[in-house]
């Protein structure tokens, strides 16, 4: 048995972040809450919540997946070697950094360790827990108000779209959909943690760059 992994989900479909979160309030309130959520078992071996961070009236939105080894450390989405590479390709593409809330679909880094102190293994969470997590997202998304969504890579799609998502078939094109009653402008593309494993770096960097330069059009 690995020593500190994320325990397997139980039997029952029990897993939802809904009743932490607060009745009222803005973005400070909601992150506060959201430090404190026991909604799946992803907080068990995990260091901390990481909440999303940025400007409250950002004009776009990008959507990771969950947190990495080194969010789940310093607390903050997007600080690790993928996180790095998307800052690069924003600020190429035109669109500033500062001036976009980033966040993720799962607010707990899942992780398997074989040993205490051996390096933590990203997995990907289950449909169980995106569905847990997902109300922190839709809060939001409400608060936020963005007017384009970036969907960083197949979890972030899956979470926001349903789970038929496939980043393929849309990448690159602003689509538009209905989500929580709302009408919302969504630009999937990859996720920055595909860019850093494909066999051809470049090439995946310069697709990631082209879809992020369409957000930056869109957003006029
Ligand atoms: N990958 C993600 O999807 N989100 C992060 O915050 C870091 C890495
Ligand atoms: Fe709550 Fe989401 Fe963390 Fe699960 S992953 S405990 S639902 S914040």
């Amino acid at each position: 048995m690995p020593a500190a992994s994320t325990p397997d989900p139980a039997p029952e479909d029990a897993y939802t972040a809904d009743p932490f979160l607060p009745a009222r309030g803005g973005l400070d309130a909601l992150r506060e809450a959201a430090a404190d959520c026991r909604g799946c078992p992803l907080h068990g071996p995990a260091t901390q919540t990481v909440f999303g961070e940025g400007k409250k009236d950002a004009r776009v939105m990008l959507v990771g997946e969950q947190p990495g080894d080194q969010e789940d450390r310093q607390g903050r989405p997007f600080v690790g070697p993928a996180g790095r590479l998307l800052h690069k390709a924003l600020e190429e593409a035109g669109l500033d950094p500062g001036d976009a809330y980033v966040t993720n679909a799962v607010k707990h880094f899942k992780f398997a360790q074989a040993a205490p102190g051996k390096r933590r293994i990203h997995r990907a969470p289950s449909l169980r827990e995106m569905t847990a997590c997902a109300p922190w997202l839709a809060r939001e998304l409400a608060l936020v108000e963005p007017e384009l969504i970036v969907v960083l890579g197949a979890t972030a799609g899956k979470a926001l779209l349903g789970s038929s998502f496939r980043v393929g078939e849309v990448r690159g094109t602003v689509i538009e959909r209905d989500i929580h009653g709302h009408p919302e402008r969504l630009l999937p593309t990859v996720h920055p943690s595909s860019v850093l494993r494909a066999d051809d770096r470049d090439a995946a960097y310069q697709g990631l760059l082209a879809d992020l330069k369409t957000a930056a059009r869109a957003l006029g």
